[in-house]
Order: C-alpha cells, then sequence, then structure tokens
C-alpha cells in the first residue's frame, strides 16, 4: 500500500472510531436548560400514536428508516422519503389509511422537541428514538438509544438503490451485504425479525408464492388468492402470519414452518448455518427482544454523521 493510501485509511479508521465514541445515551443530558432534550420525545402525541391499532400499520415508515441506514448510515437522508412516499402510495389504496403515519409521528414529535430546544436535535436522532419507542409499544423490549448523530445535507436515491439488501438475495448475499456494512451474522437473524410487524406488496413476494418448493404449500395458495400471478403488484400481505401487529416471535416460528413471506426471510431457517439461532429465537422471546435491542444499537452506529458534519434539519422531511 502507497503512503498516501495509508494515511487515508488510518485517518478514515481513526474518524470512524471517533465518530461512533461521540454517540451516547445522555448526548443531550444538558442541552436544554439542564433539561435533556430527550425528555420531550414521550409527547402525548406521540405515545397515543404509536399505541393506535392503525398507527401501528404506520410503523413500517420506520422499517424503511432502519433500511437507511444501510445507505450513508442512519443520517434521515433521502431514502427515508422515498421509501415512505411509497408507503403512504399504498395506504392511499387502503380504507381508512390515507396517511403517512409513521411520520406524521416523526413531524409531531419533530414539532415538540423544536418548541422547548430550537435547533438542537437532528431528525436522525428523532428517528432513532421513535423506532424504539415504536417496537416497545408494540410489546419489544427497551434499549439505551445512543445518540449525537447529525442529519445529512443530501440524498442519495442511487445509493439507496443499491445499498439496501434485495429480497431476492440468498443466505450468502445476505450475510455479505451486512458484513459490508460492519454488522455480523447474527444481528442479520436478530434484525430480520423486524418482520414481525408489517407487510409486503405482492411484487416482493410473487416469484416465491409460485415459483419456490421451501415454501408450506397450503400457506403459498392461500397467498395466491391476493396475489394473482399477474396484476395485484401493490396488493399487501402481512410479513408475520399469525401476530403481525405484535413485536414478538412469530416471524421465527413462521420461518420453522417454511411460512417466511420473502424469499430473502426464508433464507434464514433453510438448512443453512443460521437455522439454529432461528430455532433457538422461536422458543425463547426474552433473548429475541434483548438482542433485537443490541443489534439496533449496531445498526444505529454505522458511521454516524457527528460533530459539526451534516446539519441538524428544522422539518424531518427535506434538508435545510
Ligand atoms: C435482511 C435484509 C432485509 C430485506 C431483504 C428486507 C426486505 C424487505 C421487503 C422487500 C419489504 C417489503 C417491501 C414492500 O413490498 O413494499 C420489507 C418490509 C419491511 N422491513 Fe425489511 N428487509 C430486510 C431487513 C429489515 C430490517 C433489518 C428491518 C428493521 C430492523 C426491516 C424492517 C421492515 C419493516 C418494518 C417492513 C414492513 C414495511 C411495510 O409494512 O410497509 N427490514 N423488507
Amino acid at each position: 500500500m502507497e503512503f498516501p493510501t495509508v494515511v487515508v485509511c488510518l485517518v478514515w479508521f481513526f474518524s470512524g472510531i471517533l465518530a461512533s465514541a461521540q454517540l451516547t445515551t445522555s448526548f443531550y443530558k444538558t442541552t436544554c436548560s439542564g433539561k435533556s432534550a430527550v425528555d420531550h420525545f414521550k409527547t402525548e402525541g406521540e405515545e397515543k400514536a404509536v399505541a393506535n391499532e392503525e398507527n401501528a400499520w404506520g410503523l413500517p415508515c420506520f422499517g424503511f428508516i432502519f433500511h437507511d441506514c444501510f445507505v450513508n448510515g442512519c443520517d434521515a437522508s433521502g431514502s427515508i422519503r422515498r421509501h415512505c412516499q411509497l408507503h403512504r402510495k399504498r395506504k392511499t389504496a387502503q380504507p381508512n389509511n390515507g396517511s403517512l403515519r409513521g411520520f406524521d409521528v416523526v413531524d409531531t414529535i419533530k414539532s415538540k422537541v423544536e418548541s422547548v430546544c430550537p435547533g438542537v436535535v437532528p431528525c436522525a436522532d428523532i428517528l432513532a428514538v421513535a423506532a424504539r419507542d415504536s417496537v416497545v409499544a408494540l410489546g419489544g423490549k427497551s434499549w439505551g438509544v445512543l445518540l449525537g448523530r447529525r442529519d445529512s445535507t443530501t440524498a442519495s436515491l442511487s445509493a439507496a438503490n443499491t445499498g439496501i439488501p434485495a429480497p431476492t438475495l440468498n443466505l450468502s448475499g445476505l450475510i455479505t451485504s451486512f458484513s459490508n456494512v460492519g454488522l455480523s451474522t447474527k444481528d442479520l437473524v436478530v434484525l430480520s425479525g423486524a418482520h414481525t410487524i408489517g407487510q409486503a406488496r405482492c411484487t416482493s413476494f410473487r416469484a416465491r408464492i409460485y415459483n419456490e418448493t421451501n415454501i408450506n404449500s397450503s400457506f403459498a395458495k392461500s397467498l395466491q388468492a391476493n396475489c394473482p400471478s399477474t396484476g395485484g403488484d401493490n396488493n399487501l400481505s402481512p410479513l408475520d402470519t399469525s401476530s403481525p401487529t405484535t413485536f414478538d416471535v412469530g416471524y421465527y416460528t413462521d420461518l420453522i414452518g417454511q411460512k417466511g413471506l420473502l424469499h430473502s426471510d426464508q433464507q434464514l431457517y433453510n438448512g443453512g448455518s443460521t437455522d439454529s439461532q432461528v430455532t433457538s429465537y422461536s422458543s425463547s422471546s426474552s433473548t429475541f427482544l434483548t438482542d433485537f435491542g443490541t443489534s439496533m444499537i449496531n445498526m444505529g452506529n454505522i458511521s454516524p454523521l457527528t460533530g459539526s458534519r451534516g446539519q441538524v434539519r428544522t422539518n424531518c422531511r427535506k434538508t435545510n
């Protein structure tokens, strides 16, 4: 390796370490007249919203926020907006689901926090806390969210398209895609457990229910009714067949019964190295819920923007 390359690598390596070292659970402890800005996150609006069953279907917006972490780290970048817009299109096709609920909640929290602590808390940290609180509201376990991220000043759609793992990937591709952002195979299995909530469009699982053999045949048949071989691309089915609005181990039980909705889901239980972890989570809810918090912290540590880099967005839907 040539000298300048070594220097660049060392600078990159140490800036990475320093950047993640700056994330802490008490980042905003003294920023608002001695009061923690995070105390204002748990506002009436958010509490009510996440507890409301209809809004549980709005949480998927947070799912895409997690996907965002794969694209240059969790920095509230444009990929969130893009995915949430996709989500809104889907929701408007459904009765009683006309709004972008996931993002409405983020907007509500942001404006409450801005009113007491203007210009202090970036959207990336609001999203990280809101995601944790949503998981807890749906029956999951809490974890200490590390804070101190900044929001991106750019939105890269091409990066968004290439950074997010595709549902067509096999196990080795999934492992590589997680390893590329510094996450382990264990993180892959535990974070995929987020598919215990939310829904997927017919277009995301059509090939699986018509062509694949590692699928329960009556499950495949029941899905075909709502996902024809042509048309109906946006018809939705739950990712967790038995308890799609509860944060539990139903996703893993489904995998063992060959009822994983996405090709990538079933890859985690298909005779490979991750089978044992799936089996273990299917019978131990507390291990899964604890590990989920740890892996969420790992995912939140993917190259965060810290210090004076990036910005504190005024409006979470766009850059300043
Ligand atoms: C392992 C790699 C992953 C792949 C290949 C993947 C793929 C997908 C796909 C294809 C959908 C359905 C999108 C649609 O049809 O509109 C989806 C939904 C979802 N994903 Fe993932 N995902 C992965 C990991 C994750 C992770 C790590 C999380 C969170 C920690 C997550 C949370 C969600 C949520 C909550 C939904 C529901 C979205 C909705 O209801 O609109 N996913 N995922």
